[in-house]
């Protein structure tokens, strides 16, 4: 399986894009976006388990994995500018674009400035509505707690939220890994995300202008979107299909990669079959 990363000029100076393509270069293009405060590297189960039939496309976002943070004045603004510089050098015709919380935040934006770049749209684990007063304040608790307690403790406390009840005792080994993937990143880049989400608008006047085919997502013990939410995300979108997946939490592709990879590989065969 062919696999490589790119780096991608963005249009702030001396700030660069990696992007990872995994996959033969004349399949049909999936993007994946992934979720905060992780990098590329959280579709590893994906990448493995679906490039055959597909290209893979993974950026990591800016201030993410092996992508620059720039000053950390980072907004959503920033986050689909990025993006479209990303799919202008690697898959400029229409693609099916997958995006995961903070992804699903990025793709909903996008698709609002730029639909013509999408032709099927996969969203997990996210919303539309911007974040309130209270998820705002969260995130400056979370600026607080990066400039004094650092990102290994950040990681913890996050990752405590948003992973299914009981998955640390079963898997101790993916929590470790997801905690080093997080602690990879940089507190300045960290920061970026946090003020993008924060500052975010509100995409669900956009939803029921979706018009292609789209499957939202949403692990069964997601807590901080939870099913019965994404659901009603699915109902404003005309035709969107809905899919639970049993046991996992936020992170439902990595907490259930099979479920997940099989509820992704059924859609992507019933846009082939259209
Ligand atoms: C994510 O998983 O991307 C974040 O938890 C989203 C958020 O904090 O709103």
């Amino acid at each position: 399986m062919s696999r490589r990363v790119r780096t991608v000029p963005s249009s702030t100076p001396g700030v660069r894009l990696a992007v990872e393509e995994v996959g033969p270069a004349d399949a049909p293009a999936l993007l994946l976006l992934h979720g905060f405060p992780f990098s590329r590297s959280m579709w590893e189960p994906q990448l493995a388990s679906l490039a055959g039939a597909v290209r893979l496309i993974a950026p990591d976002a800016r201030g993410a994995g092996a992508s620059d943070p720039g000053d950390g004045q980072t907004t959503m603004e920033t986050l689909v500018d990025d993006l479209f510089r990303v799919l202008d050098a690697v898959a400029p015709g229409p693609v099916v674009g997958c995006g995961l919380s903070m992804g699903g935040y990025i793709l909903l934006r996008a698709l609002e400035r730029e639909a013509g770049r999408f032709r099927a749209v996969i969203l997990c684990d996210t919303r539309s509505e911007p974040d309130g007063d209270e998820g705002r304040l969260a995130r400056a608790d979370a600026v607080r707690r990066l400039r004094d307690e650092g990102v290994p403790a950040f990681a913890d406390g996050f990752l405590s939220s948003v992973l299914a009840p009981g998955t640390s005792e079963r898997d101790p080994e993916l929590v470790a890994a997801l905690r080093r993937r997080i602690a990879s990143n940089s507190a300045l880049g960290i920061r970026g995300l946090l003020l993008a989400m924060a500052t975010r608008t509100d995409t669900t006047p956009s939803l029921r202008r979706i018009a292609v085919p789209t499957l939202v997502l949403a692990g069964s013990e997601d807590a901080l979107t939870p099913p019965a939410r994404a659901r009603a995300m699915a109902e404003r979108i005309p035709g969107a299909r809905f899919a639970e997946i049993p046991g996992a939490g936020h992170l439902s592709n990595v907490e259930a990669p099979e479920a997940f990879g099989r509820a992704l590989s059924e859609f992507l065969a019933s846009l082939d079959a259209g």
